[in-house]
Protein backbone atom coordinates (compact mmCIF):
# COMPACT_ATOMS: atom_id res chain seq x y z
CA UNK A 1 0.00 0.00 0.00
CA UNK A 2 1.57 3.63 -0.83
CA UNK A 3 0.60 6.58 0.88
CA UNK A 4 0.75 10.01 -0.44
CA UNK A 5 2.68 12.92 0.78
CA UNK A 6 0.35 14.14 3.65
CA UNK A 7 1.91 17.61 3.54
CA UNK A 8 1.96 18.05 -0.09
CA UNK A 9 -0.84 20.40 -1.71
CA UNK A 10 -3.91 18.60 -2.79
CA UNK A 11 -3.89 19.35 -7.04
CA UNK A 12 -7.14 20.03 -8.43
CA UNK A 13 -8.43 20.66 -11.93
CA UNK A 14 -11.55 22.29 -12.13
CA UNK A 15 -13.36 22.15 -15.52
CA UNK A 16 -16.31 24.16 -17.13
CA UNK A 17 -17.44 28.09 -16.88
CA UNK A 18 -18.98 27.82 -13.71
CA UNK A 19 -17.36 31.56 -13.30
CA UNK A 20 -18.82 32.51 -9.47
CA UNK A 21 -17.90 29.29 -8.48
CA UNK A 22 -14.03 30.07 -9.13
CA UNK A 23 -14.29 33.42 -8.12
CA UNK A 24 -15.71 31.98 -4.66
CA UNK A 25 -13.30 29.48 -4.40
CA UNK A 26 -10.38 32.59 -4.91
CA UNK A 27 -12.27 34.86 -2.34
CA UNK A 28 -11.99 31.71 0.14
CA UNK A 29 -8.47 30.66 0.18
CA UNK A 30 -5.42 32.58 -0.24
CA UNK A 31 -2.66 31.30 -2.26
CA UNK A 32 0.00 30.76 0.40
CA UNK A 33 -1.98 28.75 3.02
CA UNK A 34 -4.19 27.15 0.87
CA UNK A 35 -4.08 23.49 1.20
CA UNK A 36 -5.07 23.61 -2.02
CA UNK A 37 -3.35 24.00 -5.87
CA UNK A 38 -5.78 25.00 -7.90
CA UNK A 39 -6.18 24.91 -11.68
CA UNK A 40 -9.24 26.07 -13.75
CA UNK A 41 -10.04 24.65 -17.50
CA UNK A 42 -13.00 25.68 -19.72
CA UNK A 43 -13.22 22.85 -21.87
CA UNK A 44 -12.59 18.61 -21.75
CA UNK A 45 -10.16 19.10 -24.46
CA UNK A 46 -7.93 21.71 -22.26
CA UNK A 47 -8.42 19.52 -19.67
CA UNK A 48 -7.42 16.01 -20.98
CA UNK A 49 -4.30 17.83 -22.48
CA UNK A 50 -3.59 19.64 -19.09
CA UNK A 51 -3.94 16.21 -17.27
CA UNK A 52 -1.73 14.49 -19.64
CA UNK A 53 1.30 16.95 -18.62
CA UNK A 54 1.08 16.90 -14.64
CA UNK A 55 -0.65 14.52 -12.07
CA UNK A 56 -4.27 15.93 -10.40
CA UNK A 57 -5.45 14.62 -7.03
CA UNK A 58 -9.31 15.35 -7.86
CA UNK A 59 -11.01 16.56 -11.18
CA UNK A 60 -14.03 18.55 -10.88
CA UNK A 61 -16.23 19.02 -13.99
CA UNK A 62 -19.40 20.71 -14.62
CA UNK A 63 -22.42 17.66 -16.35
CA UNK A 64 -22.29 20.34 -18.68
CA UNK A 65 -19.51 21.53 -20.61
CA UNK A 66 -18.91 23.64 -23.70
CA UNK A 67 -17.48 20.70 -26.08
CA UNK A 68 -18.31 17.62 -24.20
CA UNK A 69 -20.75 15.68 -22.15
CA UNK A 70 -19.56 16.01 -18.13
CA UNK A 71 -19.95 12.21 -17.71
CA UNK A 72 -18.44 11.58 -21.02
CA UNK A 73 -15.62 13.42 -20.22
CA UNK A 74 -14.98 11.81 -16.57
CA UNK A 75 -15.62 8.45 -18.30
CA UNK A 76 -12.45 9.20 -19.75
CA UNK A 77 -10.29 10.85 -17.51
CA UNK A 78 -11.43 7.14 -15.45
CA UNK A 79 -9.89 5.14 -18.33
CA UNK A 80 -6.79 7.66 -18.71
CA UNK A 81 -5.95 8.56 -14.71
CA UNK A 82 -7.52 5.92 -12.82
CA UNK A 83 -5.48 7.18 -9.84
CA UNK A 84 -7.57 10.80 -10.06
CA UNK A 85 -10.56 11.22 -7.85
CA UNK A 86 -13.50 12.13 -10.06
CA UNK A 87 -16.45 14.92 -9.35
CA UNK A 88 -19.35 15.34 -11.17
CA UNK A 89 -21.38 18.69 -10.30
CA UNK A 90 -24.81 18.34 -11.59
CA UNK A 91 -28.13 19.62 -10.30
CA UNK A 92 -29.94 16.84 -8.01
CA UNK A 93 -33.46 16.72 -9.16
CA UNK A 94 -36.64 14.75 -9.19
CA UNK A 95 -36.93 14.27 -12.55
CA UNK A 96 -35.83 10.76 -14.21
CA UNK A 97 -33.16 12.83 -16.01
CA UNK A 98 -31.19 13.66 -13.38
CA UNK A 99 -30.96 9.91 -12.21
CA UNK A 100 -28.01 9.73 -14.36
CA UNK A 101 -25.71 11.69 -12.06
CA UNK A 102 -26.78 9.48 -9.44
CA UNK A 103 -25.22 6.34 -9.24
CA UNK A 104 -21.96 6.62 -12.21
CA UNK A 105 -18.90 5.49 -10.85
CA UNK A 106 -17.85 9.45 -10.15
CA UNK A 107 -18.88 11.19 -7.45
CA UNK A 108 -21.46 13.41 -7.33
CA UNK A 109 -21.18 17.61 -6.15
CA UNK A 110 -24.42 19.21 -5.70
CA UNK A 111 -24.96 22.11 -8.04
CA UNK A 112 -25.17 24.98 -7.39
CA UNK A 113 -23.29 24.14 -3.91
CA UNK A 114 -20.50 26.66 -2.51
CA UNK A 115 -17.02 27.30 -2.46
CA UNK A 116 -16.99 25.42 0.90
CA UNK A 117 -18.79 22.17 -0.03
CA UNK A 118 -16.50 21.79 -2.82
CA UNK A 119 -13.87 22.24 -0.19
CA UNK A 120 -15.44 19.93 2.44
CA UNK A 121 -15.76 17.17 -0.65
CA UNK A 122 -11.84 17.37 -1.74
CA UNK A 123 -10.77 17.16 1.98
CA UNK A 124 -12.53 14.10 2.35
CA UNK A 125 -11.82 12.58 -0.82
CA UNK A 126 -8.04 13.59 -0.94
CA UNK A 127 -7.98 12.37 3.26
CA UNK A 128 -9.12 8.59 1.45
CA UNK A 129 -5.47 9.11 -0.48
CA UNK A 130 -3.95 8.78 2.62
CA UNK A 131 -4.80 5.51 2.53
CA UNK A 132 -6.38 4.06 -0.89
CA UNK A 133 -4.03 1.88 -2.24
CA UNK A 134 -1.80 2.85 -4.88
CA UNK A 135 -2.28 2.94 -8.68
CA UNK A 136 -2.43 -1.37 -7.97
CA UNK A 137 -5.59 -2.06 -6.92
CA UNK A 138 -7.53 0.51 -9.05
CA UNK A 139 -5.85 -0.36 -12.44
CA UNK A 140 -6.29 -4.10 -11.60
CA UNK A 141 -9.86 -2.95 -10.86
CA UNK A 142 -10.45 -0.84 -13.94
CA UNK A 143 -9.44 -4.51 -15.56
CA UNK A 144 -11.55 -6.63 -14.18
CA UNK A 145 -14.93 -7.31 -16.20
CA UNK A 146 -17.04 -8.91 -14.37
CA UNK A 147 -17.82 -6.15 -11.70
CA UNK A 148 -21.42 -5.33 -10.18
CA UNK A 149 -22.53 -1.75 -11.95
CA UNK A 150 -22.75 1.06 -9.17
CA UNK A 151 -26.45 0.28 -7.49
CA UNK A 152 -28.55 2.46 -9.05
CA UNK A 153 -31.61 1.28 -6.72
CA UNK A 154 -29.66 2.58 -3.65
CA UNK A 155 -29.06 5.69 -4.78
CA UNK A 156 -32.94 6.31 -5.93
CA UNK A 157 -33.89 5.52 -2.46
CA UNK A 158 -31.06 7.84 -1.23
CA UNK A 159 -32.25 10.61 -3.42
CA UNK A 160 -35.77 9.89 -2.08
CA UNK A 161 -35.23 10.01 1.37
CA UNK A 162 -33.73 13.48 0.54
CA UNK A 163 -37.37 14.75 -0.92
CA UNK A 164 -40.23 16.03 1.43
CA UNK A 165 -42.36 13.19 0.45
CA UNK A 166 -40.37 10.23 1.27
CA UNK A 167 -42.11 8.06 3.18
CA UNK A 168 -41.71 4.24 3.87
CA UNK A 169 -44.23 3.68 1.06
CA UNK A 170 -41.97 5.88 -1.16
CA UNK A 171 -39.51 3.79 -0.64
CA UNK A 172 -41.50 0.75 -0.77
CA UNK A 173 -42.75 1.46 -4.11
CA UNK A 174 -39.32 2.27 -5.92
CA UNK A 175 -37.98 -1.07 -4.06
CA UNK A 176 -41.16 -3.07 -5.54
CA UNK A 177 -40.19 -2.13 -9.04
CA UNK A 178 -36.64 -4.13 -9.12
CA UNK A 179 -38.10 -7.85 -8.74
CA UNK A 180 -34.25 -9.40 -7.57
CA UNK A 181 -34.09 -6.72 -5.01
CA UNK A 182 -37.40 -7.45 -3.56
CA UNK A 183 -36.78 -10.88 -3.00
CA UNK A 184 -33.65 -10.67 -1.62
CA UNK A 185 -34.80 -8.16 0.63
CA UNK A 186 -37.88 -10.03 2.05
CA UNK A 187 -35.85 -13.46 2.08
CA UNK A 188 -33.36 -11.52 4.19
CA UNK A 189 -36.18 -9.40 6.44
CA UNK A 190 -37.61 -12.27 7.18
CA UNK A 191 -34.13 -14.30 8.08
CA UNK A 192 -33.80 -15.17 11.53
CA UNK A 193 -30.83 -12.59 11.63
CA UNK A 194 -33.55 -9.66 11.85
CA UNK A 195 -35.89 -11.85 14.34
CA UNK A 196 -38.75 -9.53 12.92
CA UNK A 197 -41.52 -11.02 15.10
CA UNK A 198 -43.98 -11.18 11.91
CA UNK A 199 -43.43 -12.49 8.29
CA UNK A 200 -43.13 -9.41 5.73
CA UNK A 201 -44.28 -10.00 2.63
CA UNK A 202 -43.97 -6.26 0.78
CA UNK A 203 -40.90 -4.22 0.70
CA UNK A 204 -42.41 -1.22 2.71
CA UNK A 205 -43.07 -3.77 5.76
CA UNK A 206 -39.67 -4.79 5.49
CA UNK A 207 -38.56 -0.83 5.44
CA UNK A 208 -40.60 0.13 8.18
CA UNK A 209 -39.46 -2.97 10.46
CA UNK A 210 -35.92 -2.92 9.24
CA UNK A 211 -35.38 0.90 9.39
CA UNK A 212 -34.19 2.83 6.65
CA UNK A 213 -29.85 2.36 7.43
CA UNK A 214 -30.59 -0.66 7.61
CA UNK A 215 -32.87 -1.02 4.64
CA UNK A 216 -30.11 0.73 2.31
CA UNK A 217 -27.10 -1.03 3.11
CA UNK A 218 -29.15 -4.48 2.46
CA UNK A 219 -29.74 -2.97 -0.90
CA UNK A 220 -26.01 -2.98 -1.35
CA UNK A 221 -25.35 -6.36 -0.43
CA UNK A 222 -28.44 -7.72 -2.48
CA UNK A 223 -27.16 -5.43 -5.11
CA UNK A 224 -23.54 -7.27 -5.09
CA UNK A 225 -24.00 -10.77 -4.54
CA UNK A 226 -27.23 -10.70 -6.72
CA UNK A 227 -24.97 -10.06 -9.29
CA UNK A 228 -22.57 -12.35 -8.58
CA UNK A 229 -24.75 -15.21 -7.73
CA UNK A 230 -24.86 -15.86 -11.84
CA UNK A 231 -21.28 -16.48 -11.56
CA UNK A 232 -20.35 -19.86 -10.62
CA UNK A 233 -16.93 -19.77 -8.73
CA UNK A 234 -15.44 -23.11 -8.04
CA UNK A 235 -14.52 -23.71 -4.84
CA UNK A 236 -15.70 -20.89 -3.26
CA UNK A 237 -18.87 -20.95 -1.25
CA UNK A 238 -21.10 -17.49 -2.31
CA UNK A 239 -23.52 -19.01 0.29
CA UNK A 240 -21.10 -18.82 2.74
CA UNK A 241 -19.66 -15.50 2.21
CA UNK A 242 -23.37 -14.31 1.87
CA UNK A 243 -23.76 -15.44 5.96
CA UNK A 244 -20.29 -14.21 7.19
CA UNK A 245 -21.30 -10.65 5.64
CA UNK A 246 -24.41 -10.48 7.07
CA UNK A 247 -23.03 -11.66 10.53
CA UNK A 248 -20.22 -9.46 10.14
CA UNK A 249 -22.64 -6.36 9.58
CA UNK A 250 -24.65 -7.27 12.29
CA UNK A 251 -22.06 -7.72 14.91
CA UNK A 252 -20.25 -4.51 13.88
CA UNK A 253 -23.22 -2.65 14.62
CA UNK A 254 -23.76 -4.57 17.45
CA UNK A 255 -20.04 -3.09 18.46
CA UNK A 256 -20.43 0.14 17.75
CA UNK A 257 -23.77 1.03 19.62
CA UNK A 258 -21.97 -1.34 22.73
CA UNK A 259 -19.52 1.40 22.32
CA UNK A 260 -22.01 4.36 22.67
CA UNK A 261 -20.55 5.73 18.87
CA UNK A 262 -23.34 7.06 17.60
CA UNK A 263 -26.23 6.28 15.46
CA UNK A 264 -24.38 7.48 12.14
CA UNK A 265 -21.31 5.58 13.03
CA UNK A 266 -22.84 2.64 13.90
CA UNK A 267 -24.78 2.10 10.48
CA UNK A 268 -22.05 3.17 8.94
CA UNK A 269 -20.34 -0.13 10.68
CA UNK A 270 -23.18 -1.93 9.31
CA UNK A 271 -22.69 -1.31 5.91
CA UNK A 272 -18.80 -1.50 5.78
CA UNK A 273 -19.48 -5.26 7.85
CA UNK A 274 -21.82 -5.94 5.36
CA UNK A 275 -19.54 -5.26 2.25
CA UNK A 276 -16.31 -5.84 4.10
CA UNK A 277 -15.22 -8.59 2.01
CA UNK A 278 -16.74 -7.84 -1.39
CA UNK A 279 -13.41 -7.59 -2.46
CA UNK A 280 -13.05 -11.68 -2.45
CA UNK A 281 -16.46 -11.76 -4.73
CA UNK A 282 -14.29 -9.84 -7.30
CA UNK A 283 -11.47 -11.63 -7.23
CA UNK A 284 -12.73 -15.12 -6.86
CA UNK A 285 -15.26 -14.14 -10.29
CA UNK A 286 -12.20 -12.31 -12.49
CA UNK A 287 -9.11 -14.24 -11.33
CA UNK A 288 -10.05 -17.47 -10.37
CA UNK A 289 -6.73 -19.01 -10.85
CA UNK A 290 -4.58 -16.83 -9.13
CA UNK A 291 -7.27 -15.75 -6.37
CA UNK A 292 -7.14 -19.92 -5.71
CA UNK A 293 -3.60 -19.46 -5.79
CA UNK A 294 -3.51 -17.30 -2.91
CA UNK A 295 -5.76 -19.02 -0.74
CA UNK A 296 -3.68 -22.03 -1.27
CA UNK A 297 -0.71 -20.13 -0.09
CA UNK A 298 -2.01 -18.60 2.76
CA UNK A 299 -2.94 -21.98 4.15
CA UNK A 300 0.45 -23.37 3.29
CA UNK A 301 2.12 -20.49 4.79
CA UNK A 302 -0.67 -19.74 7.62
CA UNK A 303 -0.33 -16.06 6.44
CA UNK A 304 -3.01 -13.78 5.88
CA UNK A 305 -4.97 -13.98 2.80
CA UNK A 306 -4.21 -10.40 2.23
CA UNK A 307 -0.65 -10.54 2.20
CA UNK A 308 -0.88 -13.22 -0.18
CA UNK A 309 -3.13 -11.74 -2.54
CA UNK A 310 -1.39 -8.52 -2.78
CA UNK A 311 2.07 -10.93 -3.43
CA UNK A 312 -0.17 -13.10 -6.29
CA UNK A 313 -2.11 -10.65 -7.52
CA UNK A 314 -0.86 -7.41 -7.01
CA UNK A 315 -3.64 -5.94 -4.34
CA UNK A 316 -5.66 -7.63 -1.70
CA UNK A 317 -9.29 -8.19 -1.31
CA UNK A 318 -9.90 -5.27 1.07
CA UNK A 319 -8.25 -2.94 -1.08
CA UNK A 320 -9.95 -3.62 -3.94
CA UNK A 321 -13.34 -3.76 -2.66
CA UNK A 322 -12.50 -0.65 -0.95
CA UNK A 323 -11.98 0.69 -4.47
CA UNK A 324 -14.76 -0.66 -5.49
CA UNK A 325 -17.33 1.12 -3.12
CA UNK A 326 -15.23 4.24 -3.36
CA UNK A 327 -16.43 4.53 -7.60
CA UNK A 328 -19.85 4.19 -5.95
CA UNK A 329 -19.50 6.98 -4.13
CA UNK A 330 -20.06 5.33 -0.32
CA UNK A 331 -18.74 7.27 2.49
CA UNK A 332 -15.31 7.82 3.50
CA UNK A 333 -15.53 5.78 6.56
CA UNK A 334 -17.23 2.98 4.96
CA UNK A 335 -14.42 2.69 2.66
CA UNK A 336 -12.02 3.20 4.48
CA UNK A 337 -13.37 0.26 7.07
CA UNK A 338 -13.22 -2.02 4.17
CA UNK A 339 -9.90 -1.18 3.33
CA UNK A 340 -8.14 -2.08 6.30
CA UNK A 341 -10.24 -4.31 7.55
CA UNK A 342 -7.43 -6.58 8.17
CA UNK A 343 -4.72 -3.55 8.81
CA UNK A 344 -6.53 -1.12 11.26
CA UNK A 345 -3.57 0.24 12.95
CA UNK A 346 -3.04 1.47 9.35
CA UNK A 347 -5.40 3.91 9.94
CA UNK A 348 -3.96 7.03 11.84
CA UNK A 349 -6.90 8.18 13.90
CA UNK A 350 -7.35 6.19 16.68
CA UNK A 351 -10.95 6.97 17.67
CA UNK A 352 -14.07 4.77 17.96
CA UNK A 353 -14.81 4.63 13.86
CA UNK A 354 -16.11 1.85 11.76
CA UNK A 355 -12.99 0.26 11.17
CA UNK A 356 -12.53 -0.50 15.13
CA UNK A 357 -16.00 -1.91 15.18
CA UNK A 358 -15.66 -3.80 11.63
CA UNK A 359 -11.96 -5.27 12.49
CA UNK A 360 -13.35 -6.78 15.59
CA UNK A 361 -17.06 -8.02 14.10
CA UNK A 362 -14.78 -9.98 11.34
CA UNK A 363 -12.53 -11.47 14.17
CA UNK A 364 -15.14 -12.62 16.06
CA UNK A 365 -16.93 -13.87 13.27
CA UNK A 366 -14.14 -15.80 11.48
CA UNK A 367 -14.03 -17.45 15.17
CA UNK A 368 -16.72 -19.37 14.87
CA UNK A 369 -16.06 -20.53 10.84
CA UNK A 370 -13.36 -23.56 11.62
CA UNK A 371 -12.82 -23.99 7.99
CA UNK A 372 -12.64 -20.59 7.22
CA UNK A 373 -10.08 -19.88 4.75
CA UNK A 374 -9.68 -16.30 5.84
CA UNK A 375 -9.21 -17.32 9.29
CA UNK A 376 -5.64 -17.86 9.73
CA UNK A 377 -5.13 -13.99 9.38
CA UNK A 378 -8.19 -12.84 10.96
CA UNK A 379 -7.94 -12.68 14.49
CA UNK A 380 -8.29 -9.37 16.27
CA UNK A 381 -5.42 -7.08 16.29
CA UNK A 382 -4.92 -6.71 20.33
CA UNK A 383 -1.79 -4.12 19.89
CA UNK A 384 -4.78 -2.04 17.64
CA UNK A 385 -7.23 -2.42 20.25
CA UNK A 386 -4.78 -1.67 23.50
CA UNK A 387 -3.46 1.89 21.57
CA UNK A 388 -7.60 2.65 21.55
CA UNK A 389 -7.26 1.61 24.78
CA UNK A 390 -10.65 -0.99 24.29
CA UNK A 391 -8.64 -4.07 25.24
CA UNK A 392 -11.49 -4.43 28.24
CA UNK A 393 -13.98 -4.40 25.88
CA UNK A 394 -13.18 -7.75 23.76
CA UNK A 395 -14.75 -10.32 25.91
CA UNK A 396 -17.84 -7.93 26.07
CA UNK A 397 -18.32 -7.80 22.89
CA UNK A 398 -17.36 -11.19 22.18
CA UNK A 399 -20.09 -12.24 24.29
CA UNK A 400 -22.84 -9.56 23.28
CA UNK A 401 -22.00 -10.62 19.44
CA UNK A 402 -21.47 -14.82 19.51
CA UNK A 403 -23.21 -15.93 22.59
CA UNK A 404 -27.00 -15.36 21.26
CA UNK A 405 -26.03 -17.61 18.36
CA UNK A 406 -24.53 -20.31 20.69
CA UNK A 407 -27.41 -20.43 22.75
CA UNK A 408 -29.67 -20.58 19.67
CA UNK A 409 -27.61 -23.67 18.05
CA UNK A 410 -27.94 -25.52 21.78
FE1 LIG B 1 -11.45 -10.00 4.79
FE1 LIG C 1 -14.28 -11.36 6.57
Amino acid sequence: MTTRHPHRKGKVIFVGEDRELWFELHREISPAESPWELVFTHTAAQALVTMAKSTFDAVVADNELPDMDGLRFLNEVMKRHPETLRFIRAPIAANRLAMRFVGTPHQHLLKPGNAQTVFAALSRAIKFQAWLPGGAAQILLSGLHKLPSAPKLYFQVVADLQSPEASVESVGALIAQDMAMTAKLLQLANSALFGLQRQVSHPAEAVLYLGMETTKSVLLLAHSFSYFDRIRVEDFSIDALWNHSLQTGKFAQQIASDAGAGTEIASQSFTAGMLHDIGKLALAANLPEKFGQAVSLARAKKAQLSETETEVIGASHGELGACLLATWGLPAPVVEAVALHHYPVQLLSRSFCPLTAVHVANGLNHETEPTDRDRAGSTVDRRYLSQMNLSGRLDEWRALCLEPARRAAA
